[in-house]
């Protein structure tokens, strides 16, 4: 008599990759490194990063001006609010302000991203999204502070970038030559107040999956990330020093649903405020999106799964185009604004 015994694996874990051989480009062992990248990217779409070299100091010092920052009145907040950044979509929100899944997350933030000056090209032919930060003046090493940890993080994003490629047997180069030499950046820091009391329907940030290739999260020690797993949600807890790597709806496409654009969202029950910093990593705006070809893909659509049911599959078009379809929708009041000039 056979015993027959199915064995379902348990995605319980977001897996921890050390990539300090990919850092250091410590030529054979990227591989492993890539090995470890594909298996997450495909159990999960999520993976933490240590050994990333990313100044300790450096974090410490945007952490403790973020949290100055939110700190403040509320009048002082709105002193960058993000009407003022216009179409270039920079600048502080207050808590209810944006939407995700249709509904106001409870949580404010900053938004940032390259820094353009007023004669550059794209921000002289009025292209959405591209032009000026606006920074807090009354707290003075914040500039110099987001605009360093922005260059590390785009740093760090080439290196992910060219692990990822090796982890789907391309070239190192194949992200980079086709999407990624110009990224487009964008930054924010978010602030979720402390409440316990939270329902099961209230979020900080709703359900939702990131819109472009790969997403580097730096949380605080406070917790309340969440990620859905194969096998259901699942915390993804602060690790000291680590950064929670994602896949966005780009990479989702280019691979055809092999790595999947996995939705996570947020909710602090803490007694403490909770700060996160994610930043996007994403295609350059005028770049068309299209699969990678590989024979052995084996195609992974989600629709069902996605609260608007916009394949991203079904997409065609540059990076712009799929990111200025979703301002509308997570800041209605700033459509007009952003959008004015694409229209
Ligand atoms: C996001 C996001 C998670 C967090 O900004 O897309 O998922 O912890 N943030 O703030
Ligand atoms: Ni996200």
């Amino acid at each position: 008599m056979t015993n027959l015994q199915v064995v379902e694996q348990e995605f319980s874990q977001v897996p921890i990759i050390d990539i300090s051989r990919l850092v250091s480009q410590t030529s054979n062992y990227s591989y492993v490194v890539a090995d470890q990248i594909r298996q997450a990217c495909q159990d999960y779409g999520f993976f933490y990063i240590v050994g990333h070299g990313v100044d300790e100091q450096l974090q410490e010092q945007l952490e403790h001006l973020s949290q100055q920052f939110f700190a403040q009145d509320i009048e002082t907040k709105l002193k960058i609010r993000m009407p003022l950044g216009g179409r270039a979509w920079r600048g502080y929100f207050p808590v209810g302000n944006e939407l995700t899944s249709g509904r106001p997350d409870l949580k404010e933030g900053i938004y940032f991203g390259a820094e353009l000056e007023e004669n550059h090209p794209l921000v002289k032919a009025s292209i959405p999204m591209h032009g000026r930060n606006l920074f807090p003046s009354n707290i003075p090493q914040f500039r110099e502070t987001v605009l360093e940890y922005m260059e590390s993080m785009t740093k760090l994003g080439h290196t992910l970038m060219a692990g990822i490629a090796l982890s789907l047997g391309l070239e190192d180069s194949y992200f980079a030559d086709r999407y990624t030499k110009d990224p487009l950046i964008l930054f924010r820091i978010f602030n979720y107040p402390s409440n316990p009391s939270l329902s099961e329907s209230e979020w900080g940030v709703g359900k939702h999956t990131d819109y472009g290739v790969l997403t580097i999260l730096k949380q605080d020690n406070v917790g309340g990330l969440q990620v859905k797993s194969k096998s259901g949600w699942i915390d993804a807890p602060p690790i000291p020093n680590s950064f929670v790597c994602n896949i966005g709806d780009m990479l989702d496409r280019m691979t055809q649903g092999l790595y999947r654009s996995t939705p996570h969202r947020v909710q602090n029950l803490s007694t403490s405020n909770r700060l996160s910093f994610p930043f996007f990593f994403d295609p350059n705006f005028n770049v068309e999106v299209k699969p990678i070809e590989m024979n052995d893909i084996v195609v992974n659509d989600d629709k069902s799964d996605r609260w608007d049911k916009a394949s991203v599959h079904e997409f065609r078009g540059t990076y712009g185009d799929y990111l200025l379809g979703k301002v509308s929708k997570v800041f209605p009041e700033l459509r007009q604004t952003v959008l004015e000039s694409a229209e």
